[in-house]
């Protein structure tokens, strides 16, 4: 059996293109990795609170070694049940939008809960190291314009960073799918379908789960 995490960011319901090519993704997922079992977590639903005095206490207590062996504080319960989710994945699904050329807000607060130091990374002298199992993550982004090179040009910071956060807590295995021109009208939206198309044929194929090559 393979689990799938499927995080969804995009306020917007049904019409959200990022939703609907990750719902598209996952039914090509379900057939390729039967039986699959889909944890949810909609964060445009249901929302993550932002960071607290607590939280950040009791996070920066874990980093110092303060904590007892098992010990969970309050405050950390949210971030623990998070981090399970993502623990009993053997892939993440994600699809969130751009939002100011990087993450939107809901989607940064889920990472502020995920990346803990001493829990899902550990600084070292070499850098930060992640603790955490790699397993594919698959990132549909959609975007309202066109990223590309040239002077007036929007940057893409969301792909960038999202590889990086990631990769510190030891998912270097992110494929990103970017859907532009969202807002462009019907011929760059069928324009985008054909590069999820494309995209799902060279990525989907080649996917190495964990826990299934171990099988
Ligand atoms: C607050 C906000 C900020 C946005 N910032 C950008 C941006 O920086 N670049 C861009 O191309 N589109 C931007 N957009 C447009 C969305 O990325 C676009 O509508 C996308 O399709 C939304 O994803 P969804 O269709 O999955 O809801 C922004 C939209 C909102 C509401």
């Amino acid at each position: 059996m393979t689990t799938l995490l499927h995080l969804n960011v995009s306020p917007r319901g049904e019409t959200s293109h990022s939703r609907r090519a990750a719902d598209w993704i996952r039914q090509k997922l379900a057939a390729q990795h039967a039986p699959l079992t889909v944890l949810e977590r909609d964060l445009a639903a249901d929302p993550l609170p932002p960071i607290s005095a607590a939280f950040t206490d009791a996070n920066m207590a874990g980093a110092a070694g303060l904590l007892k062996e098992g010990e969970v504080p309050p405050a950390l319960a949210l971030s623990e049940t998070l981090i399970a989710e993502l623990e009993a994945a053997d892939m993440v699904l994600l699809a969130t939008p751009m939002h100011n050329f990087t993450v939107p807000a809901t989607l940064k607060t889920w990472i502020d809960l995920v990346v803990r130091p001493e829990r899902t990374f550990r600084s070292t002298r070499q850098g930060k190291v992640g603790l955490l199992r790699d397993r594919p993550v698959l990132a549909v982004v959609a975007c309202g314009g066109p990223v590309r090179e040239g002077p007036g040009s929007q940057q893409d910071f969301l792909t960038p960073y999202l590889k990086y956060v990631l990769g510190t807590i030891g998912l270097t295995s992110v494929e990103v799918l970017r859907m532009d021109n969202t807002a462009r009208g019907p011929e760059y939206i069928a324009q985008g379908l054909e590069h999820l198309q494309t995209w799902a044929d060279a990525t989907l194929p080649g996917l190495v789960v964990p826990t299934e090559a171990a099988a």
